[in-house]
């Protein structure tokens, strides 16, 4: 499914093709949301679970209404990409992970639909959500591992698919970002087992096993960000949790 070719065939249609004023508003953007909190408690989500989402999708939005404001987006594609960033995560709590963009995409554009939008503002969404998840990191290794080494995810064509998969990325070098990530570590069986050996090779607690994974993955997340202005803002994050864990960093290279 995720293989299909989101190329020249139904991807370029998108943003240019809207013009002119917005056809959503706050109201709507509060109706989606709560459509998408709705979804995850038909999913089953747990209520801690759930609270993360809630937060990250929020957050997600604030930074990209912040820099579609200070960039030049037009009023359409900041509508797009505030829409994407409000459903972007909303296939999370189905089983497989590695497909929310996908699948996302396809609920995104389906509630959209329902609340009487337009095809091509629907699609567009969808398109730039498809693109979220991103050609290196994170999800795309786990995709990999999960898919074989040709799978790859489409990545973002347009400054709005970019901007959000930026934002989305940027939420983890927050300090609740980072903190989340921290805490869903030492939850999580797999991590949990993955720093025990960690701990064990290289004669570190788990606790530290667990930060050095996290701090890890936050400076790859920090790399893979190049809006400048997004770039700007990441600089200064990234630099308050290099002071915050200052005494444990210059024990690895990060
Ligand atoms: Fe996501
Ligand atoms: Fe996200």
């Amino acid at each position: 499914m995720i293989k299909r070719k989101v190329g020249k065939n139904n991807i370029d249609f998108n943003e240019p093709f809207l013009t002119g004023e917005m056809e959503t508003n706050e109201k709507d953007w509060a109706l989606l949301e709560k459509m998408v909190e709705d979804f995850y408690k038909v999913q089953g989500v747990s209520k801690k679970i759930l609270e993360h989402f809630v937060i990250h999708n929020k957050q997600v939005k604030d930074f990209v209404i912040k820099f579609s404001s200070e960039g030049n987006f037009k009023k359409r594609e900041k509508e797009i990409v505030i829409l994407s960033a409000i459903l972007h995560d909303v296939a999370k709590g189905l089983e497989n992970f590695e497909l929310h963009g996908e699948k996302g995409g396809e609920i995104a554009e389906e509630m959209l639909l329902k609340i009487g939008k337009s095809s091509l503002l629907a699609q567009s969404v969808r398109m730039a959500i498809i693109r979220h998840m991103g050609e290196e990191g994170y999800p795309a290794r786990m995709a990999k591992k999960k898919y074989g080494d040709d799978f790859k995810y489409p990545k973002p064509a347009t400054i709005v698919g970019q901007m959000l998969y930026e934002c989305d990325i940027l939420t983890q070098l927050t300090s609740s970002g980072f903190d989340k990530l921290l805490h869903l570590r030492k939850i999580n069986e797999k991590d949990i087992a993955d720093d025990k050996k960690t701990a064990l090779r290289e004669n570190i607690t788990q606790e530290e096993a667990a930060l050095f994974s996290v701090l890890e993955s936050a400076k790859e997340s920090y790399n893979l960000i190049k809006i400048r202005s997004v770039k700007k803002f990441a600089d200064d994050l990234w630099q308050k949790i290099q002071i915050k864990y200052i005494n444990v960093l210059p024990t690895r290279k990060i």
